[in-house]
């Protein structure tokens, strides 16, 4: 028995790898940050696409299924933004130790936010994607016109323009969507993890 009242089963539970057999895949969180409209969940999307065609099961965590859910309690102070992060990271956990292939997009703006994701998660199940579209791309692209909101002010702490947006110090890889096509971002993760989540014989 530990502290609080819990039973650990984890003894009595298939394990993860039991479940990395049944799948014929290893685990992995594939760690996207970057500015909003950088083209994470587009990049995701996209990859997790490529990898399910190849037979691997994913999971996408973003914006859609995790702010206007778990996280609809949430906005967007300093604090928050760490229990967004802190909340996703758990979740993340659980699909990887499912063997699952996890694809997370969230700004997740700061170095220490990320370290504690993958502190979470195992910092060898996690590698970092840094989606590093400018800021003046995105703004330029606009594409939910928030960029344009921020700078009138209607939106309070907006990334990149009122809040702070600091640069991953060792990204496993970096990708900029006004330099590379979607396809060739795919191409380069694939490379990258294909070799992490194929099971050997
Ligand atoms: S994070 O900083 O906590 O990681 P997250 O990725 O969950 O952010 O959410 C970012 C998305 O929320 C943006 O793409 C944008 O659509 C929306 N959003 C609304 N308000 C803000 C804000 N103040 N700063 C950044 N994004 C915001």
């Amino acid at each position: 028995m530990t502290g609080n009242n819990i039973y650990p089963i984890f003894e009595k539970m298939q394990g993860r790898k039991e479940k990395e057999e049944l799948l014929r895949q290893h685990g992995l969180m594939i760690w996207f940050t970057g500015l909003s409209g950088s083209g994470k969940s587009t990049i995701a999307v996209a990859l997790e696409k490529a990898l399910h065609e190849q037979g691997f099961l994913c999971r996408i965590l973003d914006g859609d299924n995790i702010r206007s859910g778990i996280n609809n309690n949430l906005g967007f102070s300093a604090e928050d933004r760490v229990e967004n992060i802190r909340r996703i990271a758990e979740i993340g956990k659980l699909f990887v130790d499912t063997g699952i292939i996890t694809l997370a997009a969230f700004i997740s703006p700061s170095n220490e936010l990320r370290k504690m994701a993958a502190e979470i998660i195992g910092k060898e199940n996690f590698v970092e994607v840094y989606v590093s579209t400018s800021l003046e791309e995105c703004e330029r692209r606009d594409v939910k016109g928030l960029y344009a909101k921020a700078r009138k002010g209607e939106i309070k702490n907006f990334t990149g323009i009122s809040a702070p947006f600091e640069k991953p110090l060792h990204p496993d890889i970096a990708l900029d969507t006004a330099l590379l096509p979607v396809e060739e971002s795919v191409q380069r993760l694939l490379d990258l993890i294909l070799p992490k989540v194929s099971m050997k014989n």
